[in-house]
């Protein structure tokens, strides 16, 4: 089964509680945070997911795009999150580990993500405390670019390094998602599908988020 998981980046945050009703049939909601150092750009924080946590019960997958995330675990779960996500190259392989034992400490689902230009053979230092890995389908910044074909072997290792070593880990795909690209990361064994323009600017964002799910052909 196929997971939604619509960015918020690219609602409209001037009506955001509206933006976030008409994707509430998704299974997580993606929120973005920017910290324009990890990445060159600047999106929201905690007071955004603070009031995002207010407005619905969804699972609230939260990407951390911020240098040494370790230093904001408890506030972003004070905040509400319910996946932290860190990045494996924000900060030192020991830090990321202690980030990540502290969100389970903390009763959360913790995971990591890597971006384009990293190998599939990182995740495996994090994998066995996480109950997602994310790679990223294209460079961490901004919403609307065009989705990396050329991730898929990646896809397909850390696929099968989950399937050999039993693990109930969540492979999620972020960036470029359309239908057409759903079927590729499907395929590769992605089984959560990031979405932000392709489904904020769809005129029936509830169909096009069955769409999507549509796309792993029932897997
Ligand atoms: C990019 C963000 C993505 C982004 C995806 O750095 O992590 O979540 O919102 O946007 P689309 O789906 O438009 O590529
Ligand atoms: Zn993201």
């Amino acid at each position: 089964m196929i997971k939604i998981a619509p960015s918020i980046l690219s609602a409209d945050f001037s009506r955001l509680g509206e933006d976030i009703q008409s994707v509430s049939s998704a299974d997580y909601l993606h929120f973005d945070v920017m910290d324009g150092l990890f990445v060159p750009n600047i999106s929201i924080g905690i007071p955004v997911l603070q009031s995002v946590r207010r407005f619905t019960d969804m699972t609230l997958d939260v990407h951390l795009m911020i240098d040494k995330p370790i230093r904001y675990i408890d506030a972003f779960f004070e905040a509400g999150a319910d996946i932290i996500n860190i990045h494996a190259e924000a900060d030192t392989e020991e830090n990321n580990l202690a980030a990540l034992k502290k969100i389970l400490s903390l009763g959360k689902r913790a995971a990591v993500t890597i971006k384009p230009g990293t190998p599939a053979s990182e995740l495996e230092k994090y994998i066995e405390l996480c109950s997602l890995v994310l790679i990223m389908t294209v460079e961490p910044g901004f919403g609307g670019q065009k989705f990396m074909a050329d991730m898929m072997p990646k896809l397909e290792k850390t696929a099968d390094y989950i399937a050999k070593h039993g693990l109930s880990c969540e492979l999620e795909v972020d960036g470029g998602i359309n239908p057409e690209t759903a079927v590729t990361a499907a395929n590769a064994g992605a089984n959560v599908l990031v979405a932000g323009s392709d489904v904020f600017k769809a005129e029936d964002r509830a169909a096009r988020i069955l769409a999507l799910r549509a796309s792993g052909g029932g897997k």
